[in-house]
């Protein structure tokens, strides 16, 4: 006979089945917490109950906002964001007034409005045209996303010259201007809900669904898959993250490769009537991870550290804090390293910048010390006080590509036109030897494709000003 679930292991199957997230055994302990604070009123038993119930609406709202994991920014994976304004919309617009992409899981918004964002810089789409839609199954990120104040943070990745052209800066942060708004809007909606009309065929000519179906198991995410592949006009396309994969989920879909980007069409019986697919098709050999970033091998700094740092690379947060709370005391410095990048990552800057004060109290990791303070300090907007850090990271490890291309970065927004172009030239002979550990815990998201494009554009910048 099986022993009866206990009650963590229900609640555990009930927010798989409701929300889609899968928490293993080993992770059940990041659920008690929560499950005691909510059940404090009805009892647990009471409470699962309820769960259970459709009237438990409201509850499974506080939830989502409790459970899910919200981390994105603009312009992150870059080379699919390329793809998809310079490729893909293009060869649709000769067939239809109306061009539609939904980003599915847009979390605070930054994703949809980097497509219309980037969509209106590459200028091949007419704006009038394009409509995207956000859904996500989180109410505050829509607030959030229909407010469109961001912090500098999110806005780590975007070239000065943007900023200038799409925001405004008040006290709150950056605002979104109003027109780049008004081709966006946003939806409450989980993914595992079936809503005919809504997924109903042709609705969408490309969906973003990046970053989410990572914390699914696999059957929920075939079911997400085959709506999705239902709702996408013919020879459609879809994006997933890169640590993400299809193999084994449907076949519906041909993986396609353009550039450094990595996504799927829809095959379509008949698809000779359809325009030839945007990117190359890669065969399954080709692909071991449709990983955007270059070429690099997967980092192996230091025993032990290797799979945290995997579980960094491919942005699974939750899993390499679990594992950097598994090794042994042993693992310092670098291991306290890890720790500040991942509460970097998390946007808990204060807890970043005590880590990175503690490492360069010890003498440790000097210059990565310097580039994480450097990170906390321009994210509060003391843009000089992180420029002097970056130099200081630059200073210490003459090699430390990043380091320069920051320094560099802050520089030209300064004004300061002739450290920038010497911090840039730097960047730019050095990145492609950078060191992939450093790419990994600073790149932003990043690889070094993506952050040679960056400075190069840096520093054509600098060279357009006499
Ligand atoms: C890590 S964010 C990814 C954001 C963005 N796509 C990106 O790549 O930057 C994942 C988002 O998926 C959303 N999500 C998780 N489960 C969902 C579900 N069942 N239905 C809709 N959205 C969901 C979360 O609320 C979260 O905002």
């Amino acid at each position: 006979m099986t022993p009866p679930m206990t009650p963590l292991a229900r609640f555990s199957a009930l927010v798989e089945q409701r929300l889609g997230l899968h928490f293993e055994k080993g992770q059940w302990r990041e659920l008690e917490p929560l499950l005691t604070e909510r059940s404090a009123r009805s009892g647990v038993e009471g409470y699962l109950a309820l769960l259970d119930t459709p009237g438990a609406q409201a509850e499974w709202k506080t939830l989502a906002e409790r459970l899910t994991v919200n981390e994105t920014y603009f312009l992150r994976h870059p080379a699919q964001l390329e793809a998809l304004v310079s490729q893909v919309l293009p060869s649709f617009s000769r067939q239809t007034p109306h061009l539609r992409v939904l980003c599915a899981g847009c979390s605070t918004g930054e994703e949809p409005y980097s497509v219309a964002l980037m969509s209106r810089e590459r200028g091949l789409v007419d704006p009038a045209r394009l409509r995207v839609l956000g859904i996500d199954v989180n109410p505050r990120v829509l607030l959030h996303a229909r407010r469109a104040c961001y912090s500098p943070w999110s806005l780590r990745s975007v070239p000065e010259p943007s900023r200038e052209r799409w925001f405004q800066r008040s006290k709150e942060g950056f605002t979104l201007k109003e027109h780049l708004r008004e081709q966006v809007t946003f939806e409450e909606r989980n993914l595992l809900q079936d809503a005919p009309s809504f997924w109903a065929p042709g609705s969408f000519h490309a969906i973003l669904c990046r970053n989410v179906i990572i914390y699914f198991p696999p059957e929920v995410t075939r079911k997400i898959i085959a709506r999705m592949a239902r709702a996408l006009v013919p020879g459609g396309y879809l994006f997933l993250g890169p640590s993400e994969t299809m193999r084994g989920l449907s076949d519906e879909f041909e993986l396609l490769r353009s550039g450094d980007a990595f996504y799927y069409r829809l095959k379509t019986p008949g698809a000779a009537a359809l325009p030839p697919p945007i990117g190359l098709p890669v065969t399954p050999s080709q692909v071991t991870l449709p990983s955007l970033s270059a070429p690099p091998p997967p980092p192996v700094p230091v025993d032990g550290l290797e799979e945290v740092l995997m579980a960094l690379e491919a942005e699974r947060y939750e899993e390499a804090w679990t594992r950097l709370d598994a090794l042994p005391e042993g693992s310092r410095p670098q291991g306290e390293l890890l720790r500040a990048v991942l509460h970097l990552n998390a946007g808990r800057f204060a807890e970043a910048e005590r880590a990175g004060r503690q490492l360069l109290a010890v003498g440790s990791t000097e210059a990565s010390a310097h580039f994480l303070l450097g990170v906390c300090l321009e994210q509060s907007g003391d843009d000089a006080g992180a420029r002097s850090r970056y130099a200081a990271a630059a200073r210490v490890d003459p090699t430390f590509a990043l380091g320069h291309l920051r320094q560099g970065t802050l520089a030209r927004r300064a004004g300061d036109v002739a450290e920038a172009r010497v911090a840039l030239r730097m960047a730019v002979s050095l990145l492609p030897h950078e060191k992939p550990l450093m790419l990994t815990l600073f790149g932003g998201g990043f690889g070094r494709h993506g952050l040679m494009q960056l400075g190069l554009r840096e520093l054509q910048a600098c060279m357009e000003v006499r």
